[in-house]
């Protein structure tokens, strides 16, 4: 990629708001990501969008896996969810934060339908995985490749084996055998950070493992059944420091490979692990860009006040 086969794009508003530069590389100019309380006004900020040849040159980092339209979730009539757009890239973390009650869960709880296991929700717009309906997918089949792990870990009451083996196991109607499986859990043990803490014995019952260990043994049972996004709600929020280490790690090192949605209240954690930020308020994706952009220049003065701790 040369950066001088680049348009460069500068506009400058009448009210001299700074410009907008753009760089295009072989490609459509995307839509700027910008506040969705801003997109029909005059814009209020500086926005930078590089688009790159999608073929050979593109990394593997930028590849988009869900997109989520125009996203409403009501549960009777509470608006959980208010025409929320976003993007969930493999080879990013994208960390969502904001106040309780904001909407966060929910629009996780919607990559995956689970939302839709609640009687009084009500779902409105799209969302895509690799470029199809998750509307149109089996909700079984989507759950497998859209894998979510929830704020307290919940392994199942068998040996640290099966709990990994479980997904794999449930898969079609010939239940494979232990030889046969073994790879695979080992493999999901290593790169959820846990296999050295319990090779040992994986017969080992699984509710015997620490709660840090327990997160990871779960990371490793949606990683066994090969994931291609992985939703996390506050996973670390009832663990220890030196846990919440270990996890955070392990999400940076996973996300080369799979895309990864993170629900946090702790905003260091946040900066520590994430490439994109959506900040949300009421319902409302209010900002939404890179982790820098957001913690260091957020547009919105809510944003501004959220990440200065001046409410939460
Ligand atoms: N099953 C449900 N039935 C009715 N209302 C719900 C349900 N789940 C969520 N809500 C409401 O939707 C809104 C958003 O809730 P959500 O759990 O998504 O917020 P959150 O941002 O994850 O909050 P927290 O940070 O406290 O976990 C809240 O007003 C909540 O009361
Ligand atoms: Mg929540």
């Amino acid at each position: 990629m040369g950066i001088e086969s680049a348009d460069e794009v500068h506009d400058r508003t009448e009210s001299g708001i700074p410009p907008i530069k753009r760089i295009v590389v072989n490609g459509e100019m995307p839509p700027v990501r910008v506040s969705q309380g801003e997109a029909n006004g005059a814009p209020t900020h500086i926005a930078e969008s590089f688009v790159i040849d999608q073929g050979a040159m593109a990394p593997a980092w930028t590849e988009e896996r869900m997109k989520v339209e125009s996203l409403g979730v009501r549960f009777d009539r509470k608006e959980a969810v208010k025409d929320v757009s976003i993007e969930v890239n493999s080879g990013e973390v994208l960390a969502l934060i904001g106040p309780s009650g904001c909407g966060k869960t929910t629009l996780l709880r919607s990559l995956n339908k689970l939302v839709d296991l609640t009687p009084t929700a009500v779902r409105s717009g799209r969302i895509m995985l690799d470029g199809q309906d998750t509307d149109l997918m089996d909700d079984t089949l989507l759950r497998k490749k859209v894998g979510m792990l929830f704020q307290q870990p919940n392994p199942f009451p068998m040996s640290i084996f099966d709990n990994v083996a479980y997904g794999l196991r449930e898969r079609g109607t010939k239940r494979p055998g232990k030889k046969e499986l073994e790879p695979i859990v080992v493999d999901a043990l290593e790169r959820a950070g846990i296999w050295a803490e319990v090779s040992d014995n994986l017969s080992h019952p699984a509710l015997s493992l620490s709660g840090g260990q327990q997160q990871r043994l779960c990371i490793a049972r949606s990683l066994a059944v090969r994931p291609e996004v992985l939703l996390l709600d506050e996973p670390c929020s009832a663990l220890d420091p030196i846990s919440t280490a270990i996890i955070e790690e392990t999400i940076v090192e996973l996300k080369s490979e799979i895309a990864i949605v993170i629900v946090t209240h702790n905003l260091q954690q946040a900066e520590r692990v994430a490439d994109q930020v959506g900040f949300m308020y009421l319902g409302d994706l209010v900002e939404y860009g890179s982790v820098e952009q957001v913690f260091n220049a957020p547009m919105a003065e809510r944003t501004k006040d959220y990440v200065r701790g001046d409410f939460g």
